[in-house]
Protein backbone atom coordinates (compact mmCIF):
# COMPACT_ATOMS: atom_id res chain seq x y z
CA UNK A 1 0.00 0.00 0.00
CA UNK A 2 1.57 3.39 -0.74
CA UNK A 3 2.47 5.81 1.73
CA UNK A 4 0.02 8.91 2.66
CA UNK A 5 0.63 11.38 0.28
CA UNK A 6 2.16 14.95 1.07
CA UNK A 7 -0.41 17.43 -0.20
CA UNK A 8 0.51 19.72 -3.07
CA UNK A 9 3.87 17.48 -3.25
CA UNK A 10 5.09 20.70 -0.45
CA UNK A 11 9.05 19.64 0.74
CA UNK A 12 8.76 16.55 -2.01
CA UNK A 13 12.38 16.49 -4.18
CA UNK A 14 11.04 15.61 -7.29
CA UNK A 15 13.93 15.98 -10.22
CA UNK A 16 17.60 17.01 -9.86
CA UNK A 17 18.85 20.11 -11.67
CA UNK A 18 21.71 22.26 -12.33
CA UNK A 19 19.51 24.92 -13.75
CA UNK A 20 18.37 27.13 -10.43
CA UNK A 21 18.29 26.50 -6.45
CA UNK A 22 16.34 27.95 -4.44
CA UNK A 23 17.54 28.97 -0.11
CA UNK A 24 14.19 29.47 1.24
CA UNK A 25 14.68 30.60 4.66
CA UNK A 26 17.92 33.34 3.83
CA UNK A 27 15.64 34.69 0.60
CA UNK A 28 18.15 33.34 -2.49
CA UNK A 29 17.96 32.28 -5.30
CA UNK A 30 20.83 31.11 -8.02
CA UNK A 31 20.80 30.32 -11.81
CA UNK A 32 23.69 28.05 -12.12
CA UNK A 33 25.46 29.19 -9.33
CA UNK A 34 25.07 32.64 -10.10
CA UNK A 35 23.16 34.76 -7.19
CA UNK A 36 19.90 36.17 -9.03
CA UNK A 37 21.40 39.66 -6.90
CA UNK A 38 24.30 39.54 -8.97
CA UNK A 39 22.60 38.96 -12.60
CA UNK A 40 19.48 41.44 -12.02
CA UNK A 41 20.24 44.45 -13.78
CA UNK A 42 23.97 43.39 -14.91
CA UNK A 43 22.87 40.76 -17.48
CA UNK A 44 20.76 40.85 -20.07
CA UNK A 45 17.75 38.53 -20.81
CA UNK A 46 19.74 37.09 -23.33
CA UNK A 47 23.10 36.36 -21.04
CA UNK A 48 20.37 34.56 -18.90
CA UNK A 49 18.48 32.61 -21.32
CA UNK A 50 21.91 31.15 -22.72
CA UNK A 51 23.17 30.49 -19.29
CA UNK A 52 20.01 28.30 -18.25
CA UNK A 53 19.76 26.76 -21.97
CA UNK A 54 23.67 26.64 -22.96
CA UNK A 55 25.70 26.31 -19.34
CA UNK A 56 27.83 29.32 -19.23
CA UNK A 57 27.58 33.05 -19.00
CA UNK A 58 28.19 33.59 -23.02
CA UNK A 59 31.30 35.33 -24.18
CA UNK A 60 30.71 38.38 -26.49
CA UNK A 61 31.27 36.32 -29.49
CA UNK A 62 28.93 33.71 -27.68
CA UNK A 63 26.01 36.23 -26.96
CA UNK A 64 26.40 37.53 -30.79
CA UNK A 65 25.90 33.97 -32.43
CA UNK A 66 23.07 33.20 -29.80
CA UNK A 67 21.63 37.01 -30.43
CA UNK A 68 21.41 36.19 -34.34
CA UNK A 69 20.32 32.84 -33.52
CA UNK A 70 17.35 34.54 -31.51
CA UNK A 71 16.81 37.02 -34.53
CA UNK A 72 16.62 34.33 -36.83
CA UNK A 73 14.29 32.49 -34.94
CA UNK A 74 11.55 34.45 -34.81
CA UNK A 75 9.54 34.08 -38.27
CA UNK A 76 6.44 32.46 -37.09
CA UNK A 77 5.25 29.21 -39.72
CA UNK A 78 2.58 29.35 -41.63
CA UNK A 79 -0.02 27.64 -39.67
CA UNK A 80 0.37 30.05 -37.08
CA UNK A 81 -0.23 33.21 -39.62
CA UNK A 82 -3.00 31.70 -40.89
CA UNK A 83 -5.09 30.87 -37.46
CA UNK A 84 -3.50 34.05 -35.67
CA UNK A 85 -6.24 36.97 -36.23
CA UNK A 86 -9.20 34.05 -35.66
CA UNK A 87 -7.69 32.90 -32.23
CA UNK A 88 -6.80 36.54 -31.37
CA UNK A 89 -10.81 37.24 -31.97
CA UNK A 90 -11.99 33.96 -29.52
CA UNK A 91 -9.33 33.46 -26.62
CA UNK A 92 -7.99 35.37 -24.23
CA UNK A 93 -4.56 35.70 -24.31
CA UNK A 94 -2.75 32.98 -22.23
CA UNK A 95 -5.43 30.60 -24.27
CA UNK A 96 -4.17 32.13 -27.65
CA UNK A 97 -0.70 31.25 -26.53
CA UNK A 98 -1.32 27.54 -25.95
CA UNK A 99 -3.00 27.11 -29.19
CA UNK A 100 -0.69 29.35 -31.16
CA UNK A 101 2.56 27.49 -29.62
CA UNK A 102 0.99 24.15 -30.21
CA UNK A 103 0.37 25.40 -33.65
CA UNK A 104 4.04 26.66 -34.33
CA UNK A 105 4.55 22.70 -33.82
CA UNK A 106 4.06 22.17 -37.31
CA UNK A 107 6.57 24.62 -39.00
CA UNK A 108 9.20 23.70 -37.26
CA UNK A 109 12.23 22.76 -39.12
CA UNK A 110 13.09 20.51 -36.17
CA UNK A 111 9.56 19.03 -35.79
CA UNK A 112 10.90 15.46 -36.29
CA UNK A 113 13.38 15.31 -34.27
CA UNK A 114 14.19 15.21 -30.23
CA UNK A 115 17.56 15.11 -30.27
CA UNK A 116 20.26 17.53 -28.25
CA UNK A 117 21.06 19.57 -31.06
CA UNK A 118 17.45 19.99 -32.55
CA UNK A 119 16.55 20.60 -28.89
CA UNK A 120 18.89 23.72 -28.59
CA UNK A 121 17.63 24.82 -31.85
CA UNK A 122 14.21 24.26 -30.64
CA UNK A 123 15.19 26.24 -27.02
CA UNK A 124 16.59 29.29 -29.26
CA UNK A 125 13.56 29.37 -31.60
CA UNK A 126 10.58 29.30 -28.95
CA UNK A 127 12.31 31.21 -26.96
CA UNK A 128 12.66 34.06 -29.64
CA UNK A 129 8.90 33.37 -30.81
CA UNK A 130 7.21 33.58 -27.60
CA UNK A 131 7.72 37.73 -27.34
CA UNK A 132 5.98 38.11 -31.02
CA UNK A 133 3.58 35.91 -30.52
CA UNK A 134 1.88 37.93 -27.38
CA UNK A 135 3.01 41.36 -29.83
CA UNK A 136 1.24 39.67 -33.07
CA UNK A 137 -2.03 38.49 -30.62
CA UNK A 138 -2.12 41.50 -29.25
CA UNK A 139 -2.45 43.75 -32.68
CA UNK A 140 -4.28 41.30 -34.22
CA UNK A 141 -7.08 41.95 -31.69
CA UNK A 142 -6.35 45.58 -31.64
CA UNK A 143 -6.49 46.13 -35.52
CA UNK A 144 -3.27 47.30 -35.61
CA UNK A 145 0.11 45.84 -37.09
CA UNK A 146 3.22 45.27 -35.23
CA UNK A 147 6.61 47.40 -35.93
CA UNK A 148 8.96 44.91 -37.91
CA UNK A 149 11.64 43.64 -35.23
CA UNK A 150 14.99 45.25 -35.11
CA UNK A 151 17.72 42.17 -35.09
CA UNK A 152 20.00 44.87 -33.48
CA UNK A 153 18.05 45.39 -30.43
CA UNK A 154 17.56 42.48 -27.75
CA UNK A 155 14.43 40.83 -27.12
CA UNK A 156 13.11 43.32 -23.98
CA UNK A 157 13.38 46.12 -26.47
CA UNK A 158 11.82 44.72 -29.15
CA UNK A 159 9.10 43.44 -27.20
CA UNK A 160 8.22 46.73 -25.54
CA UNK A 161 8.23 48.24 -28.82
CA UNK A 162 6.17 45.95 -30.62
CA UNK A 163 3.74 45.99 -27.76
CA UNK A 164 3.18 49.66 -27.05
CA UNK A 165 3.76 50.88 -30.44
CA UNK A 166 6.09 53.49 -29.17
CA UNK A 167 10.05 53.58 -28.71
CA UNK A 168 10.61 52.79 -25.16
CA UNK A 169 13.19 55.11 -23.22
CA UNK A 170 16.74 53.10 -22.62
CA UNK A 171 15.81 52.79 -18.70
CA UNK A 172 12.58 51.17 -19.78
CA UNK A 173 14.37 48.82 -21.51
CA UNK A 174 16.78 48.16 -19.42
CA UNK A 175 13.89 47.74 -16.37
CA UNK A 176 11.70 45.51 -18.38
CA UNK A 177 15.20 43.54 -19.89
CA UNK A 178 15.45 43.30 -15.84
CA UNK A 179 12.45 41.72 -15.26
CA UNK A 180 12.93 39.22 -17.86
CA UNK A 181 16.58 37.90 -16.14
CA UNK A 182 14.24 37.53 -12.85
CA UNK A 183 11.25 35.37 -14.19
CA UNK A 184 13.99 33.19 -16.30
CA UNK A 185 13.72 30.08 -13.95
CA UNK A 186 12.62 28.76 -10.58
CA UNK A 187 13.27 25.15 -9.67
CA UNK A 188 10.41 23.28 -9.97
CA UNK A 189 7.76 25.91 -10.00
CA UNK A 190 4.03 24.40 -11.05
CA UNK A 191 4.83 25.28 -15.18
CA UNK A 192 7.79 23.85 -14.90
CA UNK A 193 7.33 20.49 -13.16
CA UNK A 194 4.43 19.83 -15.52
CA UNK A 195 6.87 20.56 -18.68
CA UNK A 196 9.25 17.83 -17.05
CA UNK A 197 6.48 15.12 -16.03
CA UNK A 198 5.46 15.42 -20.16
CA UNK A 199 8.97 15.94 -21.48
CA UNK A 200 9.98 12.81 -19.44
CA UNK A 201 7.56 10.55 -21.31
CA UNK A 202 9.70 11.76 -24.44
CA UNK A 203 7.43 13.90 -25.94
CA UNK A 204 8.74 16.71 -28.20
CA UNK A 205 9.75 20.24 -26.38
CA UNK A 206 6.87 22.17 -28.09
CA UNK A 207 4.46 19.67 -26.32
CA UNK A 208 6.05 20.06 -23.01
CA UNK A 209 5.79 23.65 -23.04
CA UNK A 210 2.40 24.23 -23.74
CA UNK A 211 1.64 21.84 -20.97
CA UNK A 212 3.98 24.50 -19.12
CA UNK A 213 1.64 27.50 -20.69
CA UNK A 214 -1.22 25.75 -19.50
CA UNK A 215 -0.29 25.04 -16.21
CA UNK A 216 1.35 29.07 -16.06
CA UNK A 217 -1.99 30.26 -16.79
CA UNK A 218 -3.63 29.67 -13.30
CA UNK A 219 -4.07 32.31 -10.72
CA UNK A 220 -2.16 30.50 -8.00
CA UNK A 221 0.92 30.28 -10.15
CA UNK A 222 1.54 32.92 -12.93
CA UNK A 223 -1.72 34.41 -13.51
CA UNK A 224 -1.42 36.22 -10.02
CA UNK A 225 0.43 39.04 -11.53
CA UNK A 226 -2.64 40.08 -13.66
CA UNK A 227 -4.87 39.41 -10.34
CA UNK A 228 -2.45 41.67 -8.23
CA UNK A 229 -3.72 44.39 -11.06
CA UNK A 230 -7.40 43.83 -11.04
CA UNK A 231 -7.25 44.19 -6.87
CA UNK A 232 -5.47 47.42 -6.71
CA UNK A 233 -7.68 48.65 -9.47
CA UNK A 234 -10.54 47.87 -7.34
CA UNK A 235 -9.85 49.23 -4.34
CA UNK A 236 -10.59 53.05 -3.58
CA UNK A 237 -6.75 54.41 -2.49
CA UNK A 238 -7.91 55.36 0.84
CA UNK A 239 -9.14 52.43 1.90
CA UNK A 240 -6.70 49.91 1.22
CA UNK A 241 -6.34 48.97 4.78
CA UNK A 242 -9.90 48.23 5.32
CA UNK A 243 -10.11 46.26 1.78
CA UNK A 244 -7.71 44.02 2.74
CA UNK A 245 -8.04 43.52 6.25
CA UNK A 246 -11.51 42.53 5.28
CA UNK A 247 -10.71 40.21 2.30
CA UNK A 248 -8.30 38.08 5.02
CA UNK A 249 -11.00 38.19 7.57
CA UNK A 250 -13.31 36.53 4.70
CA UNK A 251 -10.51 34.09 3.98
CA UNK A 252 -9.93 35.15 1.19
CA UNK A 253 -6.18 35.08 -0.58
CA UNK A 254 -4.61 37.99 -1.32
CA UNK A 255 -2.91 37.70 -4.78
CA UNK A 256 0.77 38.55 -4.94
CA UNK A 257 1.65 37.02 -1.23
CA UNK A 258 2.85 33.92 0.25
CA UNK A 259 5.03 31.52 -1.34
CA UNK A 260 5.23 27.22 -1.07
CA UNK A 261 9.39 27.37 -0.87
CA UNK A 262 10.70 30.88 0.65
CA UNK A 263 10.00 32.05 4.43
CA UNK A 264 11.15 35.04 4.02
CA UNK A 265 10.99 37.95 1.20
CA UNK A 266 11.35 36.39 -2.21
CA UNK A 267 14.62 38.11 -3.55
CA UNK A 268 12.92 38.55 -7.26
CA UNK A 269 10.48 41.24 -5.35
CA UNK A 270 13.22 43.14 -3.34
CA UNK A 271 14.58 44.10 -7.19
CA UNK A 272 10.92 44.45 -8.02
CA UNK A 273 9.63 46.89 -5.85
CA UNK A 274 12.65 49.21 -6.04
CA UNK A 275 11.81 48.98 -9.96
CA UNK A 276 8.18 49.79 -9.61
CA UNK A 277 8.51 52.83 -7.12
CA UNK A 278 11.28 53.77 -9.49
CA UNK A 279 8.96 54.27 -12.14
CA UNK A 280 5.99 55.20 -10.29
CA UNK A 281 8.45 58.26 -9.61
CA UNK A 282 9.34 58.79 -13.10
CA UNK A 283 5.84 58.45 -14.21
CA UNK A 284 4.52 60.99 -11.54
CA UNK A 285 1.85 57.85 -10.93
CA UNK A 286 2.47 57.03 -7.66
CA UNK A 287 -1.08 55.33 -6.69
CA UNK A 288 -0.51 52.15 -7.08
CA UNK A 289 2.96 52.00 -5.85
CA UNK A 290 1.80 53.67 -2.09
CA UNK A 291 -1.37 51.18 -2.80
CA UNK A 292 0.77 48.37 -3.39
CA UNK A 293 3.30 49.31 -0.48
CA UNK A 294 0.32 49.32 2.21
CA UNK A 295 -1.12 46.67 1.18
CA UNK A 296 2.51 44.99 1.57
CA UNK A 297 2.44 46.37 5.05
CA UNK A 298 -1.21 45.07 6.22
CA UNK A 299 -0.74 42.01 4.82
CA UNK A 300 2.53 41.15 6.91
CA UNK A 301 0.80 42.73 10.00
CA UNK A 302 -2.11 40.16 9.93
CA UNK A 303 -0.65 37.07 8.42
CA UNK A 304 2.81 37.31 8.43
CA UNK A 305 3.41 36.80 4.70
CA UNK A 306 5.50 38.47 2.24
CA UNK A 307 5.05 39.44 -1.74
CA UNK A 308 6.56 37.27 -3.99
CA UNK A 309 7.59 37.92 -7.75
CA UNK A 310 4.03 38.96 -8.88
CA UNK A 311 3.03 41.57 -6.56
CA UNK A 312 5.51 44.26 -7.48
CA UNK A 313 5.67 42.76 -11.38
CA UNK A 314 2.29 44.21 -11.84
CA UNK A 315 3.03 47.88 -11.06
CA UNK A 316 6.02 47.49 -12.89
CA UNK A 317 4.41 46.22 -16.22
CA UNK A 318 1.71 48.40 -15.48
CA UNK A 319 4.08 51.68 -15.02
CA UNK A 320 5.90 50.34 -18.67
CA UNK A 321 2.63 50.82 -20.55
CA UNK A 322 1.51 46.97 -21.34
CA UNK A 323 -2.00 45.85 -20.84
CA UNK A 324 -3.17 44.32 -17.71
CA UNK A 325 -4.41 40.83 -19.23
CA UNK A 326 -0.89 40.69 -21.22
CA UNK A 327 0.95 40.36 -17.57
CA UNK A 328 0.69 36.81 -17.55
CA UNK A 329 2.24 36.28 -21.41
CA UNK A 330 4.84 38.86 -20.21
CA UNK A 331 5.68 35.58 -17.47
CA UNK A 332 6.01 33.20 -20.35
CA UNK A 333 8.04 34.91 -22.69
CA UNK A 334 10.83 35.04 -20.03
CA UNK A 335 9.80 31.64 -18.60
CA UNK A 336 10.42 30.06 -21.84
CA UNK A 337 13.92 29.95 -21.60
CA UNK A 338 13.48 28.03 -18.02
CA UNK A 339 11.37 25.97 -19.70
CA UNK A 340 12.88 24.67 -22.62
CA UNK A 341 16.09 24.06 -20.42
CA UNK A 342 14.72 22.21 -17.99
CA UNK A 343 12.93 19.70 -21.13
CA UNK A 344 16.81 19.89 -22.40
CA UNK A 345 17.76 18.59 -19.04
CA UNK A 346 15.27 16.50 -18.13
CA UNK A 347 15.77 14.23 -21.19
CA UNK A 348 19.94 14.41 -21.05
CA UNK A 349 19.18 12.11 -18.05
CA UNK A 350 15.75 10.92 -18.63
CA UNK A 351 13.55 8.44 -16.37
CA UNK A 352 9.45 8.69 -16.92
CA UNK A 353 8.15 10.89 -13.96
CA UNK A 354 5.09 8.15 -12.64
CA UNK A 355 4.32 8.84 -9.20
CA UNK A 356 2.06 6.59 -6.90
CA UNK A 357 -1.26 7.47 -5.26
CA UNK A 358 -2.97 6.66 -1.92
CA UNK A 359 -6.67 4.88 -3.27
CA UNK A 360 -9.57 6.59 -1.04
CA UNK A 361 -12.28 5.33 -2.68
CA UNK A 362 -14.76 2.58 -1.82
CA UNK A 363 -13.60 -1.12 -2.31
CA UNK A 364 -14.93 -4.21 -3.16
CA UNK A 365 -17.87 -2.77 -4.89
CA UNK A 366 -20.58 -5.24 -6.57
CA UNK A 367 -20.98 -4.86 -10.55
CA UNK A 368 -24.66 -5.00 -11.48
CA UNK A 369 -26.11 -4.92 -15.25
CA UNK A 370 -27.49 -1.02 -16.38
CA UNK A 371 -30.72 -1.87 -15.90
CA UNK A 372 -30.54 -2.64 -12.04
CA UNK A 373 -28.21 0.22 -11.04
N1 LIG B 1 -3.36 35.51 1.10
C1 LIG B 1 -3.92 35.11 2.26
N2 LIG B 1 -3.61 33.98 2.87
C2 LIG B 1 -2.66 33.20 2.29
C3 LIG B 1 -2.03 33.57 1.10
C4 LIG B 1 -2.42 34.78 0.51
N3 LIG B 1 -1.86 35.18 -0.62
N4 LIG B 1 -1.13 32.63 0.76
C5 LIG B 1 -1.20 31.69 1.72
N5 LIG B 1 -2.14 32.04 2.63
C6 LIG B 1 -2.52 31.29 3.82
C7 LIG B 1 -3.50 30.19 3.42
O1 LIG B 1 -4.83 30.63 3.46
C8 LIG B 1 -3.18 29.13 4.44
O2 LIG B 1 -3.78 29.51 5.67
P1 LIG B 1 -4.40 28.39 6.64
O3 LIG B 1 -3.23 27.53 7.00
O4 LIG B 1 -4.97 29.19 7.73
O5 LIG B 1 -5.41 27.65 5.82
C9 LIG B 1 -1.69 29.26 4.63
O6 LIG B 1 -1.37 30.62 4.31
C10 LIG B 1 -0.90 28.32 3.71
O7 LIG B 1 -1.31 28.58 2.37
P2 LIG B 1 -1.31 27.51 1.21
O8 LIG B 1 -2.16 27.97 0.10
O9 LIG B 1 -1.63 26.14 1.78
O10 LIG B 1 0.23 27.52 0.84
P3 LIG B 1 0.86 26.86 -0.42
O11 LIG B 1 2.28 26.69 -0.14
O12 LIG B 1 0.07 25.69 -0.85
O13 LIG B 1 0.59 27.96 -1.56
C11 LIG B 1 0.73 29.89 -2.84
C12 LIG B 1 1.51 28.88 -2.00
C13 LIG B 1 -0.12 29.15 -3.89
C14 LIG B 1 1.71 30.79 -3.56
C15 LIG B 1 -0.19 30.72 -1.91
O14 LIG B 1 0.61 31.48 -1.03
C16 LIG B 1 -1.14 31.59 -2.69
O15 LIG B 1 -2.21 31.11 -3.07
N6 LIG B 1 -0.79 32.87 -2.93
C17 LIG B 1 -1.63 33.75 -3.73
C18 LIG B 1 -1.46 33.45 -5.20
C19 LIG B 1 -0.12 33.91 -5.71
O16 LIG B 1 0.35 35.00 -5.44
N7 LIG B 1 0.51 33.04 -6.51
C20 LIG B 1 1.80 33.34 -7.13
C21 LIG B 1 2.90 32.55 -6.46
S1 LIG B 1 4.48 32.92 -7.17
C22 LIG B 1 4.42 32.15 -8.66
O17 LIG B 1 3.84 31.15 -8.85
C23 LIG B 1 5.10 32.77 -9.76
Amino acid sequence: MADKPTKGLADVVAASTALSDIDGKAGRLFYRGYDIHDLAGRTTFEEAAHLLQRGTLPTGAQLAKYRAELAGGQTLGALVEENLSKIAEKQTPMEALRTLVSLATADDPDKSSNSPEANQRKAARLTAQQGILVARYHAARSGNTVPEADPALGVAANFLHQVSNRTPTPREIEIFDTCLVLHADHTMNASTFAARVCAATLADMHSAVVAAIGTLKGPLHGGANEQVMRTLESIEPSRVAGVVRGKLAAGEKIMGFGHRVYKTEDPRATHLRRLSEELSESTGDRTFYRMSREMEEVVFAEKKLYPNVDFYAATVYHYLGIPTDLFTPVFSVSRMSGWTAHVIEQHADNRLIRPDSEYIGERDQKWKPIDER
